[in-house]
């Protein structure tokens, strides 16, 4: 078979882990792999894909970014280009295609399924939302950069006695904030599967100082909402659709308000893209390597309209229907984690 990989949405450490074990599982099963740029955008273009041999991707397993390159592409946005991306696979003599991403390259890859064509897809997010897996490439690492951060601000914070607002990425969940902000301490963590009011949070701040805590760590999801407290209105949208949460600077509002109502210095710290830059973990690392192994293997079986996705340790295969169908939000037991060692308190 000829098959075209992609990587679409927003990059993920572990990418280039997952592209290198789809081209050598699917070569040794004695198929041709092209790789295709920029995710879907890469099906509209003139150019065609590139041929991937096993020597090409030999020595990428612990780079960052996407050898492919990626973008927010919509090809369903309107008829022609529905048809473009159709006609794409069909010049490009495609027979199967993985597609690694998360719900917007999914969704893709699911209506691109429902017309006709084999696709197989990856799960690969930080924000660890997608249905029906326990993880997703890119969230292990995201979540480290979170941890090493802390680790970092501690010090500082301790030094000049001052609270800290850390800003972790999650577009409509707080895995990363969750997990990032249990691994490192945090004192408070809020996020949106979390109702805190701003009163909560002002009580938390000054009943840990009054408690002789001298450097207070706080992580805030970038998607979180404080009840009485406003965070700035985001004005762009990607090309999904989703407004763009960096805008709303939450961080930043917090930290000031925190400020203005306790009198205890603040600082905030966006960490932003710094959580998808750079080497992927071991833990990311093999995690692709197991999904983009068990891919290549479903095209091989003829199995398609699948993901493989973890469950429990165990790599197991669910449709892209449902694995696109609702954002995966935070369990409850970190729920009740997050609400024991950095909830607000009374
Ligand atoms: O979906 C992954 C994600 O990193 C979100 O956590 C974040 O809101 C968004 O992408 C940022 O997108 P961009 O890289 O386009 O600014």
């Amino acid at each position: 078979m000829r098959i075209g990989v992609l990587t679409g949405g927003g990059d993920a450490p572990g990418l280039n882990a997952a592209i290198r074990a789809v081209v050598l599982r699917a070569s040794m099963l004695g198929h041709q792999i092209f790789g295709i740029a920029d995710g879907w955008a890469g099906l509209l273009d003139e150019a065609a894909p590139r041929i991937l041999i096993p020597r090409d991707v030999a020595a990428i397993l612990g780079e960052g970014g996407t050898i492919l390159g990626t973008s927010r592409t919509d090809p369903r946005k309107d008829e022609a280009t529905r048809r473009a991306v159709l006609e794409g696979i069909r010049r490009f003599r495609l027979d199967a295609l993985v597609a690694i991403g998360g719900n917007d390259t999914l969704g893709v890859a699911q209506w691109v399924h429902d017309q006709g064509v084999r696709v197989v897809g990856v799960p690969k997010t930080v924000d660890n939302d997608l249905a029906e897996t326990d993880f997703c490439i890119g969230f292990d690492t995201a979540v480290t950069v979170v941890a090493d951060a802390l680790d970092r601000l501690r010090t500082t914070a301790s030094a000049h006695h001052r609270v800290v607002v850390v800003e972790a990425m999650g577009r409509d969940t707080g895995w990363v904030a969750a997990f990032g902000g249990l691994a490192g301490g945090a004192d408070l963590i809020v996020v949106p599967e979390i109702a805190v009011t701003s009163d909560d949070v002002i009580r938390t701040v000054t009943r840990r100082r009054a408690m002789r805590d001298l450097d207070i760590l706080v992580v805030v999801s970038e998607a979180a909402e404080i009840a009485g407290m406003e965070a700035q209105t985001a004005v762009d949208r990607d090309a999904f659709g989703h407004v763009r949460l960096d805008q709303r600077a939450i961080g930043a509002v917090l930290a000031r308000h925190i400020e203005q109502h306790t009198g205890i210095e603040a600082r905030q710290v966006v960490l932003g893209h710094l959580q998808r830059g750079g080497s992927p973990t071991a833990v990311d690392r093999l995690r692709a390597t197991r999904f983009g192994n068990a891919a290549a293997d479903l095209v091989h079986a003829g199995r398609t309209g699948v993901l493989p996705v973890q469950r429990g340790g165990r790599i197991e295969v669910a449709t892209l229907a449902d694995a696109v169908r609702e954002t995966r939000r935070l369990s409850d037991d970190i729920i009740e984690l997050v609400e024991r060692f950095a909830g607000v308190l009374d």
